[in-house]
């Protein structure tokens, strides 16, 4: 439903109506579906109004956060993202049937929870005057679809560096709306913050339940990752090494991961943080 269906509404069918979804088969030799049939072009159907495009749509300076309609922009930037994982757990429950019951049902947690953060930041942006769809919406994620065809490998993208990336983003986006004033937005950011360290856990259950033996976290971690996606996507511009390790990450990963650097490393200007007082 969430993949095949076009509809807005139904990628958001609340979790109550299926969660009584009999798993009971999965210990039965449950074939891996393609779950790829889902897809048109390596991305799910999408209805008018909520297509995925290559247009340019550019996220507002934390600077200018203290217009209104920014903040509102800022979350339909958010917001996409949260619709592109909702999505992206529903592929993988698909692709990844015979994962294990913990391993799915973590999924269908932390999708109901992504189902949460875009309903959270749809409203509050419909508040400041901004429609989902009104700005182009890009496929950040689903651009990796290729790179994530083994369980290992769609949690090392999905979870630990897209949703580990997260909570750098939200450390950001929660002290430039607190120095900006806007106290509601920044409370709904840290309210995903706190979901989102459960999100990477689960992923990081995952990676190290398949972590080969004699194999360090980092390691293994750069074999997962196909080039050009490297370890900078697991972070954001600025890096909060203590969510890391709340998580529950090696000090030898957050380490090595605080370090890492590629040749788009350093294009950003970082001189907004400091105009928000970071
Ligand atoms: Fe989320
Ligand atoms: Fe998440």
């Amino acid at each position: 439903m969430i993949l095949g269906s076009p509809y807005l509404k139904d990628k958001l069918l609340p979790f109550t109506d299926w969660a009584d979804l009999d798993l009971s088969n999965e210990e039965e030799e449950s074939k891996e579906e393609d779950s790829n049939h889902f897809l048109a072009g390596n991305i799910p159907a999408r209805e008018q109004g909520i297509i995925m495009s290559d247009a340019k749509s550019k996220i507002p300076r934390l600077e200018h956060l203290n217009e209104p309609r920014n903040i509102g922009i800022s979350l339909h930037h958010f917001a996409n993202h949260e619709l592109m994982a909702i999505e992206l757990f529903a592929w993988g429950i698909l692709k990844f049937p015979n994962a294990g019951r913990g391993i799915i049902r973590g999924f269908l947690k932390s999708m109901q929870e992504e189902q949460d953060h875009f309903r959270l930041y749809n409203s509050r942006m419909n508040e400041l005057g901004v429609q989902f769809g009104d700005k182009p919406l890009n496929r950040l994620f689903w651009k990796q679809i290729e790179k994530m065809q083994t369980l290992e490998k769609f949690t090392a993208i999905l979870s630990l560096s897209f949703e580990g990336a997260n909570l750098d983003y939200t450390r950001i986006y929660k002290k430039a709306l607190e120095f900006h004033g806007d106290f509601v937005t920044a409370g709904l950011i840290e309210k995903v913050y706190q979901d989102e360290i459960k999100h990477v856990k689960r992923g990081l259950a995952v990676f190290k339940h398949y972590l080969p033996e004699g194999l360090d976290d980092w390691s293994y971690f750069r074999s997962l990752l196909e080039y050009p996606f490297t370890p900078r996507r697991a972070k954001a511009y600025m890096f909060y090494p203590e969510t890391r390790i709340k998580v529950g990450f090696s000090g030898h990963f957050v380490q090595m991961l605080g370090d890492f650097t590629d040749e788009y490393s350093g294009r950003v200007n970082m001189s907004s943080l400091e105009k928000v007082g970071i």
